[in-house]
């Protein structure tokens, strides 16, 4: 679930934005919903898990909407170029283990593959949440590595920072690839 004021940036990141990813869709309900709203005009979704196929999910909009192309694949795995990249709560999961374990070898592997496949001087959008979530279940090999607020931005060599809004819980990064 995301904000008002996170769907508003990501509506304003989209804008011009022809060939769009989303990295990590869950369900691709936001996909969906981006589409419906005539914020996309088409988009690429995929997940590491076909979600769309777990009767528990309610929404299973993956697959069934023209201009919604998802795919069972994971983010290394991408090879086509886009001009808008974004992770909405899947940033934090992506390599190995899946464990939302921002650490910073993991923050540079996802800057080498972000920075392969986007377009130059085109942007990407994260959007991470739940830290209270790791500090809560005292999860101490996590909590030792964890990135938290501005240590995260300082692993982001290869791009500019277009903005970045935080709170004790939540991050939100705009960036646009160096030409
Ligand atoms: C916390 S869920 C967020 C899902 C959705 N974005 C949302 O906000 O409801 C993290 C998602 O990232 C996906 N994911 C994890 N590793 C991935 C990878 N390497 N490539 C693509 N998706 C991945 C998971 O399957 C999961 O759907």
């Amino acid at each position: 679930m995301i904000s008002k004021e996170v769907f508003g940036l990501l509506k304003e990141f989209l804008e011009n934005g022809e060939k769009v990813l989303e990295v990590g869709c869950g369900t691709g309900k936001l996909s969906a919903v981006l589409l419906y709203q005539g914020i996309v005009k088409s988009i690429d979704a995929i997940n590491d898990e076909d979600w769309s196929t777990k009767p528990k999910w309610k929404f299973q909009d993956c697959n069934k909407r023209d201009n919604l192309h998802f795919e069972n694949k994971k983010f290394s795995e991408v090879t086509e170029k886009y001009d808008r990249i974004f992770f909405i709560n899947s940033f934090q999961f992506l390599f190995d283990d899946n464990a939302g374990n921002l650490d910073a070898d993991r923050v540079e592997q996802v800057e080498e593959k972000l920075h392969d496949i986007l377009l130059p001087g085109e942007k990407a959008f994260i959007y991470i949440t739940s830290f209270a979530w790791f500090k809560q279940n005292d999860k101490p090999m996590v909590a030792e590595k964890v990135l938290f607020s501005t240590d995260v931005l300082e692993h982001f060599t290869k791009f500019d920072l277009d903005w970045y809004f935080t709170s004790e819980d939540d991050m939100v990064i705009g960036l646009t690839k160096r030409v």
